[in-house]
């Protein structure tokens, strides 16, 4: 019970935290139309019916069929945008998914920025970022973000090892209630191991 504080909540109307932190990502070389255009869009392809397009039944037959294809499509649908289709991101405004070690790294930390999203000043490298990325979760079953994040963790030459439905699952328990964005601070406090259950 005490656990779930670790990722503490924060009040905040996520649509206008999204406009305003947009409007606060604008940096040199990249222009503000851009990330305006690809947040719009991002805006589109979410209101379009609350999900990836494919129901949650299939999603777990194709994944015992085939993580990686399923995972491929989900990445297309759900993480191009921004990401783009070569984990490459947009310079300045969205960090790349090809080597992050974030996304590389322990399994529970991935998982917590794919339901939760992420906004604020965070540091990649030797690279800031000060975007927006708004939370999956209720927009992706755990066999998608499981079948999305073992794609990213291996493509582009990633060498990480698959995410497991199980594992989101823990997650999502784990993050219970919390609906807003993690912050850099938040992504210090998100445990190395998953949770092993919920109270
Ligand atoms: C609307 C744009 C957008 C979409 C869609 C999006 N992201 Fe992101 N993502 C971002 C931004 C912006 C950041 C950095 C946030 C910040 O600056 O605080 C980020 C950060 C990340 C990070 C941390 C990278 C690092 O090295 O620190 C991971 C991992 C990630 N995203 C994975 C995903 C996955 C997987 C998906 C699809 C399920 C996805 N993102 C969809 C914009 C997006």
């Amino acid at each position: 019970m005490e656990e779930r504080n670790v990722l503490p909540q924060r009040p905040s109307d996520d649509m206008t935290l999204s406009l305003m932190s947009v409007l606060q990502s604008r940096r040199r070389g990249v222009s503000f139309p851009v990330i305006a255009m690809l947040c719009a869009l991002w805006g589109l392809t979410a209101c379009g019916g609350g999900s990836s397009g494919v129901d949650p039944e299939r999603a777990a037959a194709e994944f015992v069929r085939d993580p990686i294809a399923l995972g491929e499509r989900v990445f297309r649908s759900q993480c191009t945008q921004c990401h783009q289709r070569n984990g490459q991101g947009v310079t300045g405004a969205f960090p790349p998914l090809a080597g992050s070690a974030r996304l590389l790294g322990p399994e529970p930390t991935p998982i917590a920025i794919v339901l939760l999203g992420l906004h604020g000043a965070i540091e990649v490298g030797d690279t800031f970022y000060n975007g927006v990325m708004p939370g999956h979760q209720r927009l992706m079953s755990d066999y998608e973000v499981a079948a999305a994040l073992t794609y990213a963790r291996q493509a582009w030459g990633n060498a990480a090892p698959p995410i497991s439905p199980e594992t989101v699952s823990k997650m999502r328990n784990f993050i219970g209630d919390r609906q807003t964005m993690l912050t850099a601070d938040d992504l210090d406090k998100i445990p190395t191991a998953v949770p092993l259950s919920t109270p």
